[in-house]
């Protein structure tokens, strides 16, 4: 698959500032080695529709009710967001996990909402600190993509990204060594293996997110298995997520 960077904005910028943010951003990106995807906040999605038409950039949305439609008061369905032009969805992110209480039925839920309706997938796998510290990386990996991909069939499977992100390097400075992801990337490939077949666990896309920025993104790079980045915070500064994706496109392995 191409090399990715997925670009998470959270709940950080008002459409007037998303708007200047594109415009530095967008003459500035002129190799398309890397498929980079803003994943805007709901209320800036057809300002990037319209933004993003005629580049390369790809429209990304954080989040998708876990229901189709209905009685869902300050919900947005996935037939939402792809007839407003988004092309992938975030889900099963830790901020969504801890603050919004989403277990493994409810992402399970969105992820085949978002297929339904033709939308790419990124979803968000990793394990807390506690986990970490009681040697349980793997099998946290495993019961949580377990449980995001059942009841899927294989074939689906090319429409899912799934990101790496350690709780613990989330937002906090600290992304994870090489060695680290390279154990997190060989773990969900695993569990995809199990789950489905070597070829799907071969195929499927797999990349990093936790605490990516200008400093560390060669080193990050280098991991072998690696298909790109989703970028938080490092990404609200134009000219950082540029450098990013320069370094990424540069410095992948196979
Ligand atoms: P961060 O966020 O780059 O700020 O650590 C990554 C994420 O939330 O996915």
């Amino acid at each position: 698959m191409k090399k990715q960077v997925v670009a998470n904005l959270k709940m950080n910028m008002t459409s007037s500032e998303i708007k200047n943010y594109i415009i530095s951003l967008a003459p500035k990106y002129k190799d398309d080695k890397v498929e980079l995807t803003l994943a805007l906040p709901y209320v800036s999605l057809e300002l990037g529709r319209f933004m993003l038409d005629g580049t390369t950039f790809a429209l990304g949305a954080q989040n998708l009710s876990d229901e189709e439609r209905g009685a869902q008061t300050g919900e947005i369905s996935g037939a939402m967001l792809k007839d407003i032009g988004a092309q992938k969805v975030i889900v099963g992110h830790i901020e969504r996990r801890v603050k919004f209480k989403e277990n493994g039925k409810t992402i399970n839920k969105k992820i085949k909402i978002a297929l339904k309706n033709r939308l790419q997938v990124v979803l968000c796998v990793g394990e807390s600190l506690t986990d970490k510290n009681s040697l349980k990386t793997i099998s946290t990996i495993a019961s949580q993509v377990d449980e995001a991909l059942k009841g899927l069939y294989e074939n689906e499977l090319e429409n899912i990204i799934i990101a790496y992100e350690p709780v613990w390097a989330i937002g906090s400075g600290k992304n994870a060594t090489v060695k680290e992801i390279e154990t997190g990337i060989k773990a969900i490939r695993k569990a995809v293996e199990n789950d489905f077949s070597k070829k799907a666990a071969e195929e499927i896309g797999v990349i990093y997110g936790g605490s990516v920025n200008a400093k560390n993104i060669s080193q990050i790079s280098s991991c072998r298995g690696l298909d790109g980045v989703l970028v938080g915070e490092a990404c609200l500064d134009s000219g950082v997520l540029m450098h990013i994706m320069t370094a990424f496109a540069g410095g992948a392995k196979k």
